[in-house]
């Protein structure tokens, strides 16, 4: 007989283990609070959208949609994709659901995304981010309160040593006129470019830019550069970001090369990048898209935004050592014996009604009290609270400190929600 053959996980897609999730918990907790302090509404779109959307978004000649996107016909041969990215899918909503008529709107979400790129460190086809919108303000102060934000979050986290990257990629005609100087640079040296520059002088000259192959960094770094391009408006707005951030005390780096690897961006573009992580070095990137809500059929708005690569922020707190909050049970019931056993649940339920907020894991697995204790001890528990047959007869339940080294006590249940209150809660 064959054997039965494991199913494992899809390449590039990772199940995110208990040892990990208190670092995820710690991102996402105080990336919630700091949104929610500062006034942002969180959204839920859905993970499948029309494949026409990304395409008309992100832009037919990106990796992205070129070759990463999962897009598969529905049963109505309808041709649907997985989300690459959030943007697009929130621009959508907010468009559908006049989220637009309130100017000055700030929204957020979080979740996965999903791009068939080659699986490496920091880089999967499964990832998460959190990704945040802000519609309706033209001013460069909605670039700085992006910036200020994402510090303050890094603090909060405990990560240090993050670099912001600026750049302006300025408004579409400039964008247009930028594109005729690239394509006669690359087309006088079209010997030194690879097949997908070659391809893409006629279609995306701009994406020549983020290529990483290596071959090409020398003649990428002479290119013309965006910024000698901007109009007096363009490097007016550029000039009062950077003087916001001046006076906020936030560092930054101007990077010409950096032209992220989508075509909706219009104007400021940015990433927090740490070189702490191998080859993947963008934890947050994002930037302004003042023509993408018209360009999906919506009214005319400036907008902008970012994402955190969610992956990227939880290496990065690994590598740092940054020390979670761990958050074990307060309390953990293990009984032995018939009668014990039957009353375990209604003592833990008694407790938990008298205690709100009590963490109390009773305990499922079988063994000798011995056996539990170490399961108590393992799991963080402050007290284990032990429950025999003799006790459940006379109505009590010992109580032992695992973290103090004294000696065991009995408290009658009657008074073990008191008892635990005083001794275990509130210390
Ligand atoms: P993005 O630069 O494509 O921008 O992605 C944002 C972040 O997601 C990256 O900096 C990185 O940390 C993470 N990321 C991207 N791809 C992967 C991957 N394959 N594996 C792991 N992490 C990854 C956007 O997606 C834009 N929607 C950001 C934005 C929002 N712009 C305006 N609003």
């Amino acid at each position: 007989m064959n054997a039965i053959r494991t199913i494992r996980a899809i390449r590039g897609m990772n199940d995110i283990l208990p040892g990990e999730i208190g670092a995820w918990q710690h991102v996402e907790g105080h990336a919630r609070a700091l949104l929610e302090a500062y006034g942002y509404e969180e959204v839920r779109p859905p993970m499948v959208e029309r494949t026409e959307l990304f395409r008309r978004s992100i832009g037919e000649v990106t990796d992205i949609v070129e070759k990463e996107m999962y897009t598969f016909d529905d049963r109505n041969g309808e041709s649907l994709t997985l989300r690459p990215e959030c943007t697009a899918s929130v621009v959508r909503a907010a468009i559908e659901h006049g989220l637009l008529r309130t100017p000055g709107r700030r929204v957020w979400t979080m979740g996965p995304m999903f791009r068939y790129e080659r699986p490496q460190k920091g880089r999967y086809r499964q990832f998460h981010q959190i990704d945040v919108e802000i519609f309706g303000v033209a001013a460069p102060s909605a670039e700085a309160e992006l910036i200020v934000l994402t510090r303050r979050l890094w603090k909060a986290l405990g990560i240090g040593g993050l670099v912001l990257e600026l750049n302006s990629l300025g408004s579409r005609d400039i964008q247009a006129g930028y594109r005729a100087r690239l394509v006669d640079y690359f087309s006088a040296h079209s010997s030194a470019l690879d097949a997908d520059s070659l391809r893409r002088i006629g279609t995306n000259p701009l994406r020549i830019l983020d290529s990483k192959n290596p071959a090409m960094q020398g003649l990428i770094e002479e290119a013309p550069r965006i910024v000698d391009e901007l109009d007096a408006d363009a490097r007016a707005h550029f000039d009062e970001l950077l003087a916001m951030l001046d006076e906020a005390g936030v560092a930054y780096r101007l990077n010409h090369r950096l032209v992220r690897g989508l075509d909706y961006y219009t104007g400021t573009v940015f990433e927090w990048t740490t070189d702490e992580l191998g080859a993947q070095g963008a934890v947050c990137g994002g930037g302004r898209y003042d023509n993408l809500v018209a360009e999906i059929g919506g009214p005319a708005s400036p907008a902008i935004g970012f994402a955190i690569g969610l992956e990227r922020l939880v290496a990065l707190l690994e590598v740092q050592s940054v020390e979670l909050p761990v958050a074990g049970p307060h309390a953990y019931l293990a009984s032995a014996g018939t009668r014990a056993s039957i009353l375990a649940h209604a003592v833990a339920e008694r407790l938990r009604d008298a205690v709100p907020d009590l963490r109390l894991v009773v305990d499922a697995g079988p063994g000798s009290f011995r056996a539990k204790l170490k399961r108590a001890d393992r799991c963080g528990a402050r007290i284990a609270l032990l429950l025999g047959d003799e006790e459940a007869r006379i109505g009590r339940i010992a109580v032992k400190d695992l973290r103090a080294r004294e000696p065991q006590s009995t408290v009658a249940i009657e008074e073990l929600a008191g008892h635990v209150a005083r001794n275990v809660f509130a210390r």
